[in-house]
């Protein structure tokens, strides 16, 4: 089992990451950094501590930041609830949360265990950036880095153009991306025209709520109480009795390397565009003269894969 440090926003889809993780023998959690995003890092925390507490998963648990490098925060309410896990009742964490910000929680596991940690972030960049400027060696120091985020040659989910992940703090993803060009392996991106080919319809909240009502397992009835609400911001948002489950699928790839192809890419962040700003540029053809600085994730197996994760969960949350 190799080491993962998590970077994420809980969140409904950021949720079922972390109990795929915690259903899986391949990978040992050694870390989680709660990040501002869908709701604030502190609300983001308390979600992490009682989720990890009930997933049996007792790696440290520390807080990032509370806003993005330059921009006041913004918040995703209408798309996870006010406290981010849509219609879930969450108890009160019963576990400790380790007193090191997230961007040292980042340092020091990576300085742990040079060139076996895998990073991935499943939210907003700030606690990397802010972690990079500690440890400008974190790329060479980590195994590889893998992302939830940007939205190339598709519509964003934000703005016009930007996705979620990237439009929070576009000044730490463009730093990022600029530090891991200097990675032994280019950072995995999972970007938009990727995670949305992860539909969940009718027949998977059905099997999410079937295992609710059969399984003891107190992760299962909030895993569909979330989903849910999932299901109804994408209806008012004009999806349909759907959701879009994005952070799953870059996790099962992170892990198992299945579910989607790669192809390398030259990406960069757009921080100037009045119109564009924190949209994700990717040069196709060349034009910049630069080197691909990231594997894009590409021909997702989308059937294959939801089919794999609510399996994954019908056998672990039981
Ligand atoms: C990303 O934004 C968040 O709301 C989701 O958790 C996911 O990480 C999708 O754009
Ligand atoms: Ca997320």
């Amino acid at each position: 089992a190799f080491p993962l440090l998590v970077d994420c926003d809980t969140g409904i889809d950021d949720a079922l990451a972390l109990a795929y993780l915690a259903c899986r023998q391949d990978v040992d959690v050694v870390g989680l950094v709660s990040s501002g995003g869908n709701v604030p890092a502190a609300t983001v925390h308390r979600n992490n501590l009682a989720l990890t507490g009930m997933l049996g998963l007792d790696a440290p648990v520390a807080l990032g930041a509370d806003r993005p490098l330059v921009e006041p925060p913004i918040f995703a309410d209408d798309t996870h609830g006010p406290h981010g896990l849509g219609h879930a009742q969450v108890p009160a964490p019963a576990r400790d949360e380790d007193p090191r910000s997230g961007a040292q929680l980042w340092v020091d596991l990576a300085r742990e265990r040079p060139g076996e940690l895998v990073g991935l972030v499943l939210g907003p960049h700030t606690n990397l950036a802010l972690a990079l400027e500690i440890e400008p060696e974190l790329p060479r120091l980590l195994r590889r880095l893998h992302v939830m985020g940007g939205a190339i040659h598709h519509r964003g989910n934000t703005g016009p153009t930007s996705e979620w992940n990237i439009a929070v703090d576009p000044e730490a993803a463009q730093q990022v991306l600029a530090s891991f060009s200097a990675a032994p392996r280019r950072p995995v991106l999972g970007a938009l025209q990727a995670t949305e080919a992860i539909v969940f319809r009718a027949p998977e909240l059905d099997r999410l709520e079937h295992l609710a009502r059969r399984s003891v397992h107190p992760v299962a009835r909030i895993l569909a109480d979330a989903v849910r609400f999932y299901f109804e911001f994408h209806e008012a948002d004009g999806f349909g009795w759907t959701a879009h489950v994005h952070d799953p699928l870059v996790t099962a790839h992170a892990v198992t390397g299945d579910f989607a192809g790669t192809r390398p890419l030259a990406v960069d962040v757009e921080l100037a565009g009045t119109l564009t700003r924190g949209q994700t540029v990717g040069d196709e053809l060349g034009r910049w003269g630069r080197e691909p600085n990231v594997d894009l994730l590409t021909e997702v197996a989308a059937e294959e894969f939801v089919e794999h994760l609510l399996a994954t969960f019908e056998a672990g949350l039981d």
